[in-house]
């Protein structure tokens, strides 16, 4: 997926892959001449490698009970998910993962040898697994249980029955929990996804400022840990970027000030709220064509659609016939689903969506390629 979307979101008219809100500006992050100013007298030397002191302070304000020894700072959330596998697997290890989720600890475990077994979130729960199945999936073999909250793609927030019988399961078995939290605090309605932080031992949580900040561009991302395990795990990062951005950081501190991050979120949530429903009205006119769960976070929705074309196919049609772009559920293992973005801004959205329209008259009227 990542690879196809890098390929091509910049080539298209209408990019509606993305599950970010659209980006912040700069100058509405610093808000200052005075923070502007302080950026540009920055000498632009090595950074700290774990993250400053100051950001990791930040950070370690949002997960009770920890210290700045407990975070790490890393290079987006994927370079925080991605040491935490690396530092974790092993070839034969056993791991479970929810899947449908953002497929990249999926496919690092499938590349290094691991046996992977899927919990599967069911659309007829409304997104969540069945409790059931972790007590069988997960045993004293168990290596890693790996899940999204909220998830990407299906934008559920994980139900209180479902922690429970997760935290009860890594517990039991002993095994390590990841738990990527890159979409809390992008949630349309409801509270803030409470982080699976300090309820067993073994825990990382990886985070960062992609998709609930709207600031992709800064590539910041965490990974909160016991400090003992962070402390190996920056033995990896000695042998990938190092560091992160010494500017990404100091901006990264900005972003935390707990007044700017309040009005960051609700500037996300306004966002989300706007434009769910252009999508949600444009889903119902068009009848039993599509359906879907309501997502609860993220500038996302996972639809189900029901015509008669593989997905991939339907994804590379709109993308080279109309000049847009979706995910197709193929890339989740799923034909039949598409994942539509609902952050760009509302006109961008509209126009985007008319050009499925057309894509979508053309398949009725049987118009082949
Ligand atoms: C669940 C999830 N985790 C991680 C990432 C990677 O994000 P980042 O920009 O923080 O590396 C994404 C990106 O879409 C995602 O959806």
């Amino acid at each position: 997926m990542e690879r196809w979307q890098s390929k091509f979101e910049r080539l298209v008219d209408y990019e509606l892959s993305e599950s970010g809100v659209h980006a912040l500006q700069l100058r509405e992050l610093l808000g200052s001449e005075k923070a502007a100013e302080e950026l540009l007298d920055m000498p632009l030397g090595y950074p700290q490698a774990d993250g400053t002191p100051a950001l990791r302070s930040k950070i370690a304000r949002m997960y009770k009970g920890t210290t700045p020894e407990h975070i790490f700072v890393t290079n987006g959330s994927s370079e925080a998910n991605f040491l935490a596998a690396w530092n974790l697997f092993e070839k034969g290890d056993e791991v479970v993962i929810m899947v449908p989720n953002y497929m990249q600890t999926w496919g690092l475990a499938k590349t290094w040898g691991l046996k992977v077994k899927p919990l599967k979130l069911r659309e007829d729960l409304g997104w969540q697994f069945d409790p059931e199945d972790i007590k069988r999936l997960v045993t004293k073999k168990t290596k890693a249980i790996q899940v999204c909250n909220p998830d990407n793609p299906t934008g559920a927030v994980m139900a209180k029955e479902q922690r429970k019988a997760l935290i009860d399961a890594a517990k039991d078995s002993g095994a390590w929990l990841l738990s990527d939290e890159v979409y809390q605090g992008a949630e349309r309605v409801g509270p803030q996804t409470e982080s699976l932080w300090g309820y067993h031992s073994k825990t990382l949580i990886t985070n960062g400022l992609s998709k609930a900040y709207g600031l992709a561009g800064l590539r910041t991302g965490w990974l909160v840990g016991p400090p003992k395990k962070i402390e190996d795990i920056k033995q990896h990062h000695d042998y990938l970027t190092l560091t992160p951005a010494k500017l990404s950081d100091h901006l990264a501190q900005i972003a935390l000030e707990p007044k700017k991050q309040e009005w960051i979120f609700a500037r996300t949530r306004s966002i989300l709220q706007k434009n769910y429903p252009v999508v949600r009205d444009w889903l119902e006119d068009h009848g039993s064509m599509f359906s879907h769960v309501p997502p609860t976070a993220g500038a996302i929705c996972y639809v189900k659609y029901n015509l008669k074309i593989n997905s991939w196919k339907l994804a590379e049609r709109l993308r080279t016939e109309k000049s847009v772009m979706i995910v197709p559920g193929d890339h989740f293992g799923m034909d039949g689903y598409m994942r539509i973005g609902t952050g760009p801004p509302k006109d961008y959205l509209l126009a985007g969506l008319n050009r499925v329209d057309e894509l979508l008259r053309e398949l009725k009227a049987g118009k082949r390629k």
